[in-house]
């Protein structure tokens, strides 16, 4: 299945799409970024991947933004367009766009801590546990459809745990849980129904 991965920095998430790609059925036809120094883009390079940056401080409006990104998206048709740590919030009209091919890959356990920081606020709020989701993008922000999670135990989190260290052991399952979810899209098993994530058929 063709498509196209939206980044905004590391591409760590990308980069185990990429080397998951094969097996999941996925040809990443493009990888845009929002920033010319995300470190993805070098990634997409290395796999012979087409990159483009767009940088949002160009545009004057959100709405020119989304319909710049759209262009750059349609040309390469895609089936599945997956926000792999794309930081931009995006616009009603585009999210309609897309609606029920889109993935976005978050760093907690939806709907707790929607929006930014999200490991620092997890440790101020003295959560016992954390996580990713995956989430059909819908015009809520972090708020379509949850698809799958997996969460982390927060251990010693006075003594040793921090922002940083969090991340690390969530990336841990975001690497291992977007490319299981993307190949069940693929696999044509996943959809979106009447604002419910499906898979095989059953609500989840
Ligand atoms: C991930 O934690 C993702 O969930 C969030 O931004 C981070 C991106 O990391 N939206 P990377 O660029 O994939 O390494």
């Amino acid at each position: 299945m063709d498509g196209v991965v939206l980044i905004s920095g590391n591409g760590s998430n990308l980069q185990s799409i990429i080397d998951h790609s094969t097996a999941i059925d996925l040809d990443i036809k493009a990888v845009i970024s929002n920033h010319s120094s995300a470190y993805g883009l070098k990634r997409a390079e290395r796999a012979n991947i087409s990159t483009h940056t767009l940088d949002h401080k160009q545009f004057s409006s959100r709405e020119e933004f989304d319909q710049a990104l759209s262009n750059i998206i349609n040309q390469y048709n895609p089936e599945i367009v997956i926000l792999a740590g794309f930081m931009r919030i995006l616009g009603a009209e585009f999210t309609h766009q897309y609606s029920g091919k889109m993935l976005n890959i978050h760093p907690s356990l939806l709907p707790k801590f929607q929006g930014l920081n999200t490991h620092q606020r997890v440790i101020e709020a003295k959560e016992s546990q954390h996580g990713v989701s995956i989430h059909f993008v819908t015009e809520q922000l972090d708020g379509g459809p949850i698809i799958a999670q997996a969460s982390v135990d927060i251990i010693d989190i006075i003594d040793t745990d921090t922002a940083e260290s969090l991340a690390k052991r969530v990336l841990l399952e975001e690497h291992k849980l977007f490319p299981k979810v993307i190949h069940w899209f693929t696999q044509g098993r996943l959809k979106l129904e009447k604002n419910h994530a499906i898979l095989d058929g059953k609500v989840l």
